[in-house]
């Protein structure tokens, strides 16, 4: 019988979540997990599933035993507030789900924490630790030995080269390549198709190509 997972988020990263699950059930008969609903303060329904709850009273849901959670809130540029919301729905760390989609690569020795999702095509290297509810999203590439912390999120089609150190709750956003060796802080942002020759402090969003400083992060 299936696992049951709630998505925590919207239908941008938690629809495509849904749709991943969907596919590893359709096309590779991979029945693990299926999903049963949503976690959203603002809508009643996300792409055809009911929302269960809004972030305040998780607390039901925490209770059933049977409920896994993925999250899905990466809100890039306001990662603090990211990680506020992480920590008010105060998920147990096993109660997190952690899937991989069926197309994507990831050597043997790797690490994912709980709550961690791989979307289709993705490659992650020998060696590399995923940190807790982190989200790989499709085309994205992560090299070896690289670690990533805690609820980040790794744009579409991302490439994060070898023996990289990334931080709690940082985005790697669509297209950027971080290279070998760099270290991206926390609550640090490499913006849409950066080049990342330099290292990224805490709270700072870098673009371009090499990337400079943009802006910090919203405190708000
Ligand atoms: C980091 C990011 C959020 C900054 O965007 P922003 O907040 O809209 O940026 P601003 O409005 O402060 O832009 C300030 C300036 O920087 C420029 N700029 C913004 N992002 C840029 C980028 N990635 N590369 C180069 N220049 C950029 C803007 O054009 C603007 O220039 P101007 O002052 O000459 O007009 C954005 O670059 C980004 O990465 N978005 C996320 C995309 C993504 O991964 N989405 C998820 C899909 S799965």
């Amino acid at each position: 019988m299936s696992k049951k997972v709630i998505i925590i988020g919207g239908e941008g990263n938690g629809g495509i979540i849904a749709s991943c699950i969907e596919d590893n059930r359709e096309r590779f008969n991979d029945l693990e997990w299926e999903v049963v609903g949503f976690v959203n303060d603002y809508e009643k329904e996300v792409c055809g599933y009911p929302v269960l709850s809004g972030t305040n009273n998780i607390s039901k849901l925490v209770e059933n035993k049977e409920y896994y959670f993925m999250w899905g809130i990466h809100m890039i540029g306001r990662n603090i507030l990211t990680e506020q919301v992480f920590r008010k729905v105060n998920i147990p760390q096993e109660r997190f789900a952690t899937i991989i989609h069926k197309t994507a690569f990831v050597a043997k020795s790797v690490i994912l924490e709980s709550g961690v999702f791989v979307m289709f095509n993705c490659y992650i290297g020998p060696q590399t630790h995923i940190g807790q509810c982190s989200l790989i999203m499709a085309n994205s590439l992560i090299g070896h030995d690289t670690k990533v912390g805690a609820l980040c999120h790794f744009s579409l089609g991302s490439i994060t080269g070898s023996y990289i150190t990334i931080g709690l709750c940082s985005d790697v956003a669509l297209g950027a390549k971080v290279l070998e060796k760099r270290k991206i802080g926390n609550y640090a942002v490499a913006g849409a198709n950066s080049l990342i020759t330099h290292d990224i402090p805490d709270y700072e969003i870098h673009v371009g190509s090499p990337a400079k400083f943009l802006k910090r992060v919203r405190e708000d």
